[in-house]
């Protein structure tokens, strides 16, 4: 089927490239016109795993195609909007380029057009632009309006576009039902030729759950901000399991044997980043604030985040005490692994706090550099990890790149000015590294080095002076 996809991004461009592999014909249009000459010289505008690949291999077959979102309207009956939907100072999402891309639909469309929203929206976003379509057109045309969220993740969006646990259609009329039955056949049916796997006709068929729009649109939010709402419940756990010298991956691993709790999104750290959970819980804040529903939990949700990068830094500061002119080695700036991307990462927020104590900041991540530079200009870059380790008086992991496993740790003890290890994401085990001669510190767990762990201990609880934290040897 030709199929059209509006917008370039992380989403848009999987989902074009995607819905190209599984047969196909696809034009997606890009409205930032150096991305867009990159895209149609064969360049990544943004890297992730698999992606380029699959866009060489297709673009080969000429099954995607590349061009202005007028002719991406004019190609196909079909367009799904992938445009994107920042948030505003109040929190509410911008949907100013929704709107955008409504009025060229209304304007350039020649027949009839099934619009669907793939871009993260309010609830009711759908009945207002199956109103303004109706509004803006002056040629008669009739238009079906259709949600279908996207729940892949960053660094494994090829992998979770072609092998979803469901796919969600919003629909209020049964040709749009039909239209997306037919898009998505070869995915519910897991038949296509997948780009990653050779076993892949083992792999479980999705579900494929049919609803109304705004429900649809609704299951997105609601998914964003409970994943979120485990992390920060986790963190917390962690934050109490440091207090009283508990370990948060023991906690975890205990909680997530009930199927009904899970072991996903149970991993405590530095706090969620990236485009989706910070904008997505403010939106549903808004959105149900809006309602007349006051959702304080996701308010806690939201400030418990807010805090982890200042509870990070006093975990920084009680190792090294005076930070000014400290070296310090940020190993990963992207907001998780696998990708180039840095939209809210809490490497950004952590960095400029290190740089307001005039710490002297040198910093490695194997793909998001270059967007990180024009965030963070005044640190040094490094093109190692050792080269950012050399005489540091802390390694402080902030992404848990597959590459910060593989180090050669005699090597680092013998460039670094302090044996230190502070650890965002506890990609390590706590004996694993003070066993190489490290003192390691990571999160909801008891601190080790080379003399055995350390526990903190609660010795003061009073109201007045609050709670203060003391190490004693174990
Ligand atoms: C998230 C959702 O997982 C996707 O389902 C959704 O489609 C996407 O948002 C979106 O709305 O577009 P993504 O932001 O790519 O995907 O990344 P996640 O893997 O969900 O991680 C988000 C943040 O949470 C990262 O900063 C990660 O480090 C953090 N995280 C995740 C934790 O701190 N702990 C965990 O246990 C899991």
């Amino acid at each position: 089927m030709k199929l059209s996809v509006i917008g370039a991004g992380y989403v848009g461009l999987t989902t074009a490239a995607c819905l190209a592999q599984v047969g196909h014909d696809v034009f997606c249009s890009e409205s930032d016109v150096e991305k867009l000459s990159k895209l149609q010289n064969g360049v990544m505008p943004l890297f992730e795993p698999h992606l380029e690949d699959v866009i060489k291999g297709i673009r080969e077959v000429g099954r995607l195609h590349f061009g202005s979102t007028e002719e991406a309207i004019v190609w196909a009956d079909v367009i799904f909007i992938c445009v994107g939907t920042p948030p505003l100072a109040n929190g509410d999402a911008d949907l100013s380029a929704i709107e955008g891309v409504a009025r060229v639909i209304a304007k350039r469309a020649t027949g009839y057009r099934l619009v669907i929203e793939k871009s993260t929206v309010p609830v009711q976003t759908g009945a207002q632009l199956q109103k303004h379509l109706s509004v803006l057109s002056t040629n008669g045309l009739k238009y079906d309006v259709a949600s279908n969220p996207e729940f892949l993740r960053e660094g494994t969006s090829v992998e979770d576009f072609l092998h979803p646990d469901r796919i969600v259609i919003g629909a209020d009329s049964p040709r749009a039902t039909q239209l997306l039955s037919e898009i998505y056949e070869p995915i519910v049916k897991q038949k296509f030729a997948c780009p990653i796997h050779s076993d892949c006709a083992k792999r479980k068929e999705p579900v494929f759950l049919v609803t109304d729009t705004g429900s649809a649109e609704l299951i997105k939010h609601a998914s964003n901000s409970f994943l979120a709402m485990k992390i920060s419940f986790i963190n917390m756990v962690a934050n109490l399991c440091e207090a009283v010298g508990a370990d948060v991956t023991r906690v975890a691993q205990g909680m997530g044997l009930d199927p009904r709790i899970g072991p996903a999104f149970l991993n405590p750290g530095i706090g969620f980043g990236g485009f989706c959970f910070p904008k997505d819980v403010q939106a549903f804040i808004r959105i149900a604030e809006k309602s007349g529903c006051d959702f304080s939990l996701l308010k806690e949700v939201e400030k418990i985040n807010q805090r982890r990068v200042e509870h990070f830094v006093e975990k920084v500061r009680k190792e090294l005490w005076v930070l000014r002119g400290k070296k310090i080695a940020i190993w990963g700036l992207a907001f998780k692994p696998n990708t180039d991307d840095v939209r809210f990462a809490p490497s950004i927020a952590l960095v400029k706090s290190l740089l307001d104590e005039s710490a002297d900041v040198r910093a490695y991540d194997p793909e998001a550099m270059e967007k990180a530079k024009s965030v963070l200009p005044n640190i040094t870059y490094c093109s190692t990890p050792y080269e950012a380790a050399e005489g540091a008086d802390a390694i402080v992991i902030v992404t848990e790149w597959e590459e910060f496993r593989q180090m050669d740790w005699n090597r680092l003890l013998s460039i670094v000015e302090q044996p230190l290890v502070i650890d965002g994401r506890n990609v390590f085990n706590p004996e694993e590294i003070s066993g190489k001669g490290f003192r390691y510190v990571s999160i909801g767990r008891v601190d080790a080095s080379p003399d055995g762990p350390t526990v903190r201990e609660n010795i003061d609880s009073s109201p007045r002076t609050g709670n203060r934290i003391q190490e004693v040897p174990a």
